[in-house]
């Protein structure tokens, strides 16, 4: 008798955490018992990547974003399409050709699967391989907390209409973020990402040829260099040309100067806006404030939810569902 009421509160603690995958109740816990190598199996798999090459960080770190912008943080964004039958978020407009890192992460799921079969999804890879990738590039670490649930569908549909554009004034950036529950000092800490990686030409033209926003000098440089008025699309410059690869303070810096690629980047800085000004003055002064702020924020947009409430599954394979 007891001991199958012992049995049934630990169903019932096991399910409603599985169930809180789906809405709030992540836990820091969740693998201790199931898979306790996880996070050094990730670690080491973007440690490998990182040292390879390191702009894969930033990669990692946007993939990441991208997840969690759309329907919430569950692996929708790595779902491969599939002619004629699935239309996945890949190939949705600020994904082609663009986001990339997906091989890590089926590199980190296999190893995660050869130690822990069907047990971690690949949600909760992603946010754990993003937390790393920041620090193993300079930048802060923070405790992830785990139990999301990988999706079963998504559309590139939904892909396209919450992300945001290059091109997106402050209004739209704030009013998007707001949509998801985190406001200008999460805006202003997260953009901070835009301290590592690299930006295409095609989406950073239209501010240095035709934004009064942006430096002078900094806009003819990169007219004369990567980024011709025609042609070039794919030339890359990076978004933060100090030190591109090391996850600092210096995109603050930068936008105080105006010297960054993307209009969405300096509608943060001299638009008008007193409380996003504030804070990236405030980061560009003080690197610890941004790494705290940044850690902050990276917890609240990995607990983004599905809207779809309980279900999802552990994929065995990021790249389609069981
Ligand atoms: C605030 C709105 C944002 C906009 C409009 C935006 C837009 C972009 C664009 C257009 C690129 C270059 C893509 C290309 O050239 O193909 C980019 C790169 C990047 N973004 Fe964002 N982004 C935003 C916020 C974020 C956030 C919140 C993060 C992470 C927390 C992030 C992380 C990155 C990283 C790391 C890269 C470089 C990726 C690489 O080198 O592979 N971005 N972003």
């Amino acid at each position: 008798m007891q001991t199958g009421w012992l049995w049934l509160s630990a169903f019932a603690a096991v399910a409603a955490l599985a169930g809180g995958a789906q809405g709030q109740g992540l836990s820091r816990e969740f693998y201790n018992a199931t898979c306790p190598a996880l996070q050094a199996v990730v670690r080491r798999g973007v440690a490998r990547a990182v040292r390879r090459e390191p702009r894969m960080g930033a990669s990692i770190l946007r993939l990441f974003f991208h997840d969690c912008f759309v329907n919430g943080c569950d692996a929708s964004v790595l779902l491969d399409d599939v002619p004629g039958n699935f239309t996945g978020e890949k190939n949705a407009g600020p994904n082609a050709n663009s986001l990339r890192g997906y091989e890590v992460i089926d590199a980190i799921k296999a190893q995660v699967e050869a130690s822990c079969n069907a047990t971690v999804s690949c949600a909760d890879i992603l946010a754990l391989a993003a937390r790393d990738a920041v620090n193993l590039l300079g930048g802060p670490s923070w405790t992830v907390p785990l139990g999301r649930r990988d999706t079963r569908n998504t559309s590139a549909g939904a892909a396209n209409t919450n992300l945001p554009p290059p091109d997106a004034g402050l209004p739209t950036l704030l009013s998007m973020f707001r949509a998801k529950g985190l406001d200008a000092r999460d805006l202003t800490a997260l953009s901070g990402a835009h301290t590592v990686g690299r930006a295409r030409c095609a989406v950073f033209r239209s501010h240095i040829y035709n934004d009064s926003a942006a430096d002078t000098a900094f806009a003819a440089g990169l007219r004369a260099s990567v980024c011709p008025a025609a042609g070039g699309d794919g030339n890359l410059a990076p978004l933060e040309p100090q030190a591109p690869d090391a996850f600092d303070n210096g995109y603050f810096r930068d936008l105080v100067a105006r010297r960054v690629l993307l209009r969405s980047d300096q509608a943060l800085y001299g638009a008008g806006n007193g409380t996003t000004d504030g804070l990236v003055r405030a980061y560009a002064a003080n690197g610890t404030a941004f790494a705290a702020d940044f850690a902050a924020a990276m917890v609240r947009l990995g607990g983004l939810a599905p809207a779809s409430g309980s279900g999802g599954e552990v994929r065995l394979n990021c790249r389609r569902v069981n």
